[in-house]
């Protein structure tokens, strides 16, 4: 598992401020704090956004100043970033703790969520994925320094809030652990496995798992399907918490390896199709995040889960399906295969009593081409439901974006001798017509998608840089806390 970051919020002079390295963050026109304006360098201080300089009062020794641009310009966001810098100029200087100021952000902004956003962006910068490298010799001086402690110093009613982030952020970190982790590794029972640990930590949280044998028995011809082709047991993990209110449930793909089977990828990126769960991995580790944090909610998650592997006995292009809610599908494409699992899924949280759904899946290359690693694609058939999902987006920094569903879509996935088919002929709206798909399965009820392809991996911003990002962990905890509020 991975170490967990200690946070505390401390009222002291930044002289008495106990780490490797201090962090003051400015606005581009604002004079350095008084205690710092002798320092050496402190001439060279600009306070442009992601500006940083390093000065040296004579105590504490050293000082990253961090810009933060125009006051007014000010959001959350440019907290997150500043404090990757920061974590980013720690690490260079191998220390192991930090303390950052917390800003004076003025009226307009919440200095709860500048505070929470400082934690968010410093515990993503940290995580570290070195489990699978030999142990480095202190010599070397290779080994960066990890950050242990994170010391906000200020107002210690930013105590909660921190608290609150940091709680998200590591699980955030840990999808992004098992995200990172190969599929030798991650494996659909290992993920189960994750589930029923979070249910042995957390007496709110229960888990089911379902096997290969009871998915057949049920109906679910999706996850039949696509787990066809491979040796490695699929699971549909089921996972609970109850409580007042509407149940509201979250939806993960969590396709451990993605070959695309006998529809199989070319060999050059195949190998990145490990992180093809990662909407279930969001799924799995906000649960946990939100059992402790104690929200009130009432929840259901499913987490359909299986490798998509080419074999003897794997589905085939051409052949037809029953999905569990009775519609028939001709799958012509057996790399459309994140659809067939949610299908199931879906119809299965409706069967549960679901009153309102998110899904998350990294289903289509086409988003990438629309969105880029910026926005996920929101598609919903509720505008109410969606604008929650995007305000939870827009809080978090978690960012979507809606694309329309239309009827003229449909036409795409019609089938010739089934139902529907997986798979359109003419490469249109790809991410939009397999929403589409989906949206036949969720009878009506209020739903949410968020194609996660473009958004989950590589997405460059200071603090989730190269690889897995635990994109919707963050945006699911707040969504789920903005319901108890309301
Ligand atoms: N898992 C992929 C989508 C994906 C692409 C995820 C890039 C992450 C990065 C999905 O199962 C897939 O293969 N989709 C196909 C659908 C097509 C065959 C209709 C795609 O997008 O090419
Ligand atoms: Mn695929
Ligand atoms: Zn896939």
């Amino acid at each position: 598992m991975l170490s967990a970051v200690r946070v505390e919020v401390a009222d002291k002079p930044l002289a008495e401020a106990d780490a490797g390295l201090v962090a003051v963050l400015v606005f581009e026109g604002d004079d350095l704090p008084a205690e710092l304006r002798d320092a050496r360098g402190a001439d060279d201080v600009r306070g442009g956004y992601r500006k940083s300089t390093l000065i040296h009062p004579e105590s504490p020794a050293r000082v990253a100043v961090i810009g933060l641009g125009k006051p007014e310009d000010f959001a959350p966001e440019r907290a997150r970033v500043a404090a990757a810098i920061a974590v980013g100029a720690a690490d260079g200087l191998r220390a192991h703790s930090l303390a950052i100021a917390l800003p004076d952000t003025g009226a307009g902004a919440d200095s709860a969520d500048a505070a929470a956003a400082l934690v968010d962006g410093a515990i993503l910068a940290s995580y570290r994925f070195d489990r699978y490298r030999s142990a480095q010799s202190e010599e070397d001086g290779e080994a960066p320094g990890k950050l242990e402690s994170l010391t906000l110093i200020g107002d210690p009613a930013a105590a909660q809030p921190a608290e609150s982030a940091r709680i998200a952020a590591e699980a955030a970190n840990r999808a992004r652990e098992l995200q990172d982790l190969p599929s030798n590794r991650a494996t659909p029972a290992f993920l189960a496995e994750r589930a029923l640990e979070i249910a042995a930590t957390h007496d709110a949280v229960k888990v089911k798992v379902i096997e290969r044998d009871e998915m057949a028995e049920r109906g679910m011809g999706g996850l039949e399907a696509v787990s066809a082709g491979t040796d490695t047991p699929p699971k549909l993990i089921v996972m609970r918490i109850e409580g007042e209110g509407p149940l509201t449930a979250l939806v993960g793909k969590a396709v451990t390896f993605d070959s695309g089977g006998i529809s199989i990828k070319p060999a050059g990126s195949m190998h990145e199709m490990k992180m093809d769960m990662s909407g279930g991995a969001a799924v799995i580790e906000a649960m946990a995040a939100i059992a402790e944090l104690g929200l009130p909610a009432n929840l259901l998650a499913l987490i359909p889960a299986t490798e998509n592997m080419p074999s003897g006995h794997a589905v085939k292009p051409g052949d037809i399906i029953t999905q569990l809610n009775g519609k028939t599908v001709e799958v012509n494409n057996t790399d459309a295969e994140g659809r067939l699992i949610l299908a199931d899924a879906l119809a299965y949280s409706v069967e549960l009593g679901a009153e309102r759904i998110v899904d998350l899946a990294t289903l289509t290359g086409a988003v990438l081409v629309a969105l880029g690693s910026t926005y996920a694609a929101l598609v919903s058939n509720d505008d109410e439901w969606a604008g929650e999902v995007f305000a939870a987006a827009e809080r978090t920094g978690e960012l979507a974006w809606r694309l329309p569903l239309h009827d003229e879509y449909k036409q795409l996935s019609k089938g010739t001798a089934a139902d529907l088919t997986n798979a359109a002929a003419k490469r249109k709206a790809g991410t939009i017509y397999a929403a589409s798909f989906l949206e036949e399965f969720v009878d009506g009820r209020p739903w949410a998608h968020l194609d996660i392809a473009g958004t989950a991996w590589d997405v460059g911003r200071e603090y989730v840089g190269k690889g897995p990002t635990g994109y919707g962990v963050r945006l699911l905890v707040d969504l789920v806390r903005s319901q108890g509020s309301s």
